[in-house]
């Protein structure tokens, strides 16, 4: 008989036609109930057998973690906790978990840290809070899709191998088929790349901004939806080595559009999560709750999850210059206190993620982005204000979180551009490809990057980046 999945069984009404499902056994009570689930729902089916019914090697192997099929009829249940259960009627052990093994894993129900959980990415996702934390990336990747798809863009796949360095900041791995042992050499002793593979130096993708702007110069309205990769040595719970990005970039949209798209597309997406994963957010909502009892007041959260991401829905994200930014963090408690890590003395430093989060958290209450950044702090890319100090940067910041999207009007202008670049010691040779998008039908555009795990990050309400990516790569860390 063809299985059902479990999110469908557990809307059903009670009927007398027999139903199969297939899952993995969560909890096995009494010799009488199973608690199976299948991926489906974070919600498990009860199965209840009567062992006299059954053989008792069947139901020896009905243990925590093993693969079975159960079919019966589904009848009101009796017990609290759910509206419907499956009389069993036949049930078959598709794949054991001895029991004795189980126990040394994180299958062995009782809490698990999150840590240990890490250690054992691949079983994760059969406990409850992976699965509803997966569940969710995927809608919330189709809700990005839908957006785009939606609003006239074109998804675009930029090169994951790549020449250049989008961000000009050096942060990259190297791709190479060369022998590592034994490279060849060049004249002066160093490698000799005209040998390699490419016949150049190449590397992972930063960001698939560059060759999404040339796209958005034909297509008009493109977005990119990939892996990138940095290899800084930030050991974070905000940053990976490899995350996912989505970068829209549009033709003739100056910066307040892209305020505009950056904001209307982060609320469209949070609401999708609201309304198409509701028991997912009610058990990682719960969970929170769980966690803040053990944490003194002081430290709770002053809004449920779910209230946090209505809040975000239907509010209007607050817009500020970088330079009025400054004078409330230069003028602010922490700063005077010494509190802040980086104290922040004049216009022009950088921010760091404790003073982003003392803008959204204590003083504004709510996304905030910042725009008109320091040039001198920001890609060769942004486009120059007139005051020639600062470029047409934005940020959008988030509450527990920091950055979440970065973005920019492009500097348009050949000369302007050709200058910057050559004072950022960034090759015209390498990029001649983007200045000459200058130099034929060069207009206003703009674009920015949302990082999708700090997206994931907080729609789900977790803690660390590493949970929110099936298998995290980090510093030291590429397990699996
Ligand atoms: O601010 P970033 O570096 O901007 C860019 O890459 C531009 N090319 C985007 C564009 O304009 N098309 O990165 C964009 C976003 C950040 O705001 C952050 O959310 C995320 O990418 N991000 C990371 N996420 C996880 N781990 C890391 N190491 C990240 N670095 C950036
Ligand atoms: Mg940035």
């Amino acid at each position: 008989m063809k299985h059902i999945d479990i999110v469908h069984v557990l809307k059903q009404e009670p009927s007398l036609h027999e139903i199969t499902v297939r899952g993995w056994v969560r909890s096995f009570r009494s010799n009488r109930f199973i608690a199976l689930n299948d991926g489906s729902t974070i919600n498990n089916i009860q199965c209840v057998v009567d062992f006299e019914n059954f053989e008792e090697e069947t139901l020896k192997n009905i243990t925590t973690g093993a693969a079975i099929e159960v079919s019966g009829v589904l009848v009101e249940s009796q017990g609290q906790g759910q509206n419907v259960e499956i009389q069993v009627s036949k049930v078959e052990v598709l794949g054991i978990a001895d029991p004795e093994e189980v126990k040394l894993t994180i299958l062995s129900p009782k809490r698990h840290s999150l840590e240990k959980l890490r250690e054992q990415a691949h079983l994760r996702v059969r406990t409850n809070t992976f699965g509803a934390v997966m569940r969710l990336r995927s809608k919330l990747s189709f809700a990005v899709h839908e957006y785009f798809q939606k609003n006239g863009f074109y998804y675009m796949h930029t090169p994951i191998i790549t020449g250049s360095d989008a961000e000009g900041a050096g942060e990259m791995f190297k791709v190479s088929a060369l022998d590592t042992k034994n490279p060849p050499l060049d004249d002066h002793g160093n490698v000799n790349y005209k040998e390699d593979f490419f016949e150049k130096e190449t590397n992972l993708t930063v960001s698939g901004q560059l060759e999404a702007e040339t796209y958005a110069m034909g297509l008009g309205k493109v977005y990119t939806f990939g892996p990138t990769f940095r290899a800084e040595n930030s050991n974070t719970s905000r940053h990976l080595a490899e995350f996912w990005m989505i970068e829209p970039e549009v033709a003739f949209n100056n910066l307040a559009d892209n305020m505009d798209l950056a904001e209307d597309f982060i609320k469209y997406v949070i609401k999708y999560a609201i309304e198409n994963c509701q028991d997912d957010l009610e058990f990682l909502e719960n969970r929170l709750i769980q966690e803040d009892k053990s944490k003194p007041v002081a430290e709770r959260q002053e809004m449920t999850l779910r209230e946090k991401l209505h809040f975000v829905v239907d509010n209007n994200f607050k817009r500020v210059s970088y330079t009025e930014a400054i004078d409330i963090l230069k003028n602010s408690k922490p700063n005077k206190k010494k509190k802040f890590n980086y104290i922040i003395e004049e216009w022009g430093a950088d921010l760091q993620s404790e003073h982003e989060r003392f803008l959204v958290e204590k003083h504004f209450k709510c996304p905030v982005i910042l725009f008109d950044y320091p040039a001198t702090i920001k890609a060769f890319y942004m486009r120059l204000n007139e005051d020639e100090k600062t470029v047409r940067a934005m940020d959008v910041l988030f509450p527990g979180i920091g950055e979440i999207v970065g973005g920019s009007q492009r500097e348009e202008r050949y000369d302007v551009l050709k200058k910057k670049m050559k004072d950022m010691d960034i090759s015209e040779e390498e990029l001649y490809w983007y200045l000459d998008l200058r130099k034929f039908g060069t207009c206003t555009h703009s674009g920015f990057g949302l990082g999708f795990e700090r997206l994931v990050l907080f729609v789900t309400g977790m803690g660390n980046i590493r949970d929110v990516i099936p298998y995290p790569r980090s510093p030291g860390n590429a397990e699996f």
